[in-house]
């Protein structure tokens, strides 16, 4: 899980890659290096740490290459250190590779290598790529342009696994091949210019127009063309995508964090998601060709996903068993691909990933289609590798989510969830007109209530001062407030490294609450009318053994309790308990984040985390 950059034209590539590297951190931050072809020599910078480590180095050597390619690493195989940083070359520096993915059978290749006498130095899989291509360079005997690209095409047909690849070589300095499976890349194509990258922010702010490789697709590049080539090397044509984002929205926008400008961005995030969805008699989904006839065959729904996606859908399964009367389960990827599930041509699977590039994500969806299940894809990127995949794609136009810490992702995706049991009950005839007429005023009115609970942001900075010394944290809720919950302790986890866990309130004095002692926090979200008493009765007993409380609740609950026993009330604005996660969560995503400052933690880049982790 790495992030790689590339660029091919006039100007001096290593401090386009730079730049480059500095929006894909995201996806990896131990170490970072680069390559560019400078008068027929392949020159590489690298080095263990963050890419501003790289961005000194390549301000100390003056490479003037127009040629290059880059990658900022997370270890998979070997420690962050200089020799296992990319790009790795071949001993006799003729071919140099970026990699993201994880070749499975490296050991079994590095063996092949070493008896045909390669010397390889680094601990990663990586390294045995561009030995690999020299290699079969080497057995080539034609001298046609295409003798590289045969090379590389021989050398993937040995790698089992996933990788972008971008590959230099010095018997060809003006281009470079690029070749995906299972992994992001994206080619961007300005005037005389080629810029590639793991995915679109890192190079909007040069270009708009994008290719999209599929899997096994390779092309070869020079300043100003493209060619396209399948896995037999026959040539093809290929369509380029427009992207409408600017490069402002995958910038900081003054913000301190990204993480900050993503909270923020949620009431435009949320009016993008609903977008034209709601704008005729019925909720409108075009892209699904779901009927009647199907979905009342349909006799459960899986919905499946990895860390805060997963949470997305914990909060909406109430609302589409409510609405459609379907059976539905929610189950973490990684699991649910092992598990042999007990799915068939009658399940709907729901698969949900911010990114489109999980690797436990897409295998679950592999098997679900294997198992005749149907499948939908609901992400964030366009193009991403999980749309390849799915039998329906659907987008939740967040814009760019940089920080590692999922925000907006997760409460479009909740939106989106939500207007898709709208569609699917109205196609069923399945929940009563009122109901669903008033959860579509609430949707629409999701930005301005998010924007009213942005207001609490200064209560949240004095609560995060008296609680970022905190060793434990606990978070309590019932029902859908529970799902919040989830998702609230993971976020603190996440960016403040203090050590959290969720229950569900009525779990609690089933041994839990032996762990509650003078002076604990216990952070309780109630937001049902219904249940107030019941959440109440087991924050007291809490109470009574010494925590400190703070609660979120919503204006008609902090209307119906006695405020003098908790030590903190926040209070958001009432929304139906369907869409309720989407304001109470904003407060929590906030106290994590004010906390994660007053420890002085790097928030937008947490240790050990990736935004996007392309590997199981
Ligand atoms: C990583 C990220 C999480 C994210 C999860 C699923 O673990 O750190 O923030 O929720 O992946 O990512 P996805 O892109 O599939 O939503």
């Amino acid at each position: 899980m790495c992030g790689i950059v590339g660029y091919i034209g006039n100007q001096k590539a290593s401090s386009i890659l730079v730049n480059g590297l500095l929006k894909l951190e995201y996806r990896g931050y131990d170490s970072a290096g680069l390559a560019t072809i400078e008068n027929g020599k392949i020159e590489v910078l690298k080095d263990k740490g963050r890419v501003k480590n790289l961005y000194e180095l390549e301000k100390k050597n003056n490479l003037t290459g127009t040629v290059g390619i880059a990658h900022t690493r997370w270890a998979t195989h070997g420690m962050p250190s200089k020799i296992n940083s990319h790009p790795h070359t071949d001993e006799t520096n003729s071919i140099a590779v970026v990699h993201n993915g994880i070749i499975e059978n490296y050991i079994e290749l590095k063996k092949f290598l070493e008896e045909k006498g390669y010397n390889l130095v680094s601990d990663t899989d990586t390294e045995v790529i561009p030995n690999l291509i020299h290699y079969f360079y080497t057995k080539e005997t034609g001298n046609d342009k295409l003798k590289i690209l045969r090379a590389v095409k021989n050398a993937c047909d040995k790698l089992v696994g996933s990788f972008a690849l971008e590959i230099l070589s010095k018997d060809y300095p003006d281009n470079m091949i690029v070749v995906r499976k299972d992994s992001p890349l994206v080619i961007g194509k300005g005037f005389d210019e080629i810029y590639i990258a793991s995915d679109i922010p890192a190079i909007l702010s040069y270009t708009r127009d994008f290719y999209l490789l599929d899997n096994l697709e390779f092309a070869f590049l020079s300043r100003d063309s493209i060619k396209f080539y399948n896995n037999n090397l026959e040539k093809f044509q290929k369509e380029a995508t427009s992207i409408s984002w600017n490069a402002a929205s995958s910038d900081k926008n003054g913000y301190e964090d990204y993480m900050l400008k993503e909270i923020y961005e949620q009431p435009t995030a949320i009016r993008e998601t609903i977008g034209s969805r709601l704008d005729g008699e019925n909720c409108n989904f075009y892209e699904l060709n779901l009927d009647k006839k199907y979905l009342s065959s349909v006799n459960q729904i899986y919905i499946v996903a990895c860390g805060t996606a997963m949470h997305a859908g914990l909060s909406v399964k109430p609302t589409i068993e409510k609405l459609c009367k379907i059976h539905t389960q929610v189950d973490i990827a990684s699991e649910f691909r092992y598990k042999d599930p007990l799915i068939d041509q009658n399940t709907l699977c729901i698969f949900i990933s911010q990114s489109g590039e999980t690797a436990d994500t897409i295998a679950a969806l592999k098997l679900s289609k294997k198992k005749k299940a149907t499948t939908i894809a609901v992400t964030n990127v366009i193009g991403s590798s999980i749309t390849r995949e799915a039998d329906y794609s659907i987008y939740t136009h967040a814009g760019p989510e940089i920080a590692v810490a999922s925000t907006k992702a997760y409460t479009s995706q909740i939106a989106m969830l939500t207007l898709l049991a709208i569609y699917f009950a109205e196609t069923l005839d399945s929940a009563s007109k009122d109901i669903i007429q008033t959860l579509k005023e609430n949707l629409l009115e999701l930005p301005s209530k998010i924007e009213e609970t942005l207001e609490t942001i200064d209560q949240i900075k004095d609560i995060s001062k008296t609680m970022f010394k905190e060793k434990d944290v606990f978070y309590l809720g019932r029902g859908i407030d529970y799902a919040t919950a989830e998702e609230a302790c993971l976020k603190l986890k996440e960016i403040s490294y203090i050590h959290s866990e969720t229950y569900a309130a009525g779990e609690l004095k089933h041994g839990t609450i032996a762990l509650i002692e003078e002076g604990i926090n216990v952070i309780g979200i109630i937001t049902d009318s219904n249940l107030v008493k019941k959440t109440v009765s087991n924050i007291e007993e809490i109470i009574t053994r010494g925590a400190k409380t703070t609660i979120v609740v919503s204006t008609t609950v902090s209307s119906m309790i006695d405020k003098s026993i908790f030590d903190n009330i926040i209070v958001v604005p009432d929304t139906s308990i369907f869409l309720s996660s989407i304001v109470t969560v904003v407060p929590l995503q906030l106290l994590a984040y004010y906390i994660s400052k007053e420890k002085g933690l790097d928030v937008d880049k947490p240790r050990n985390l990736a935004k996007s982790v392309t590997v199981e």
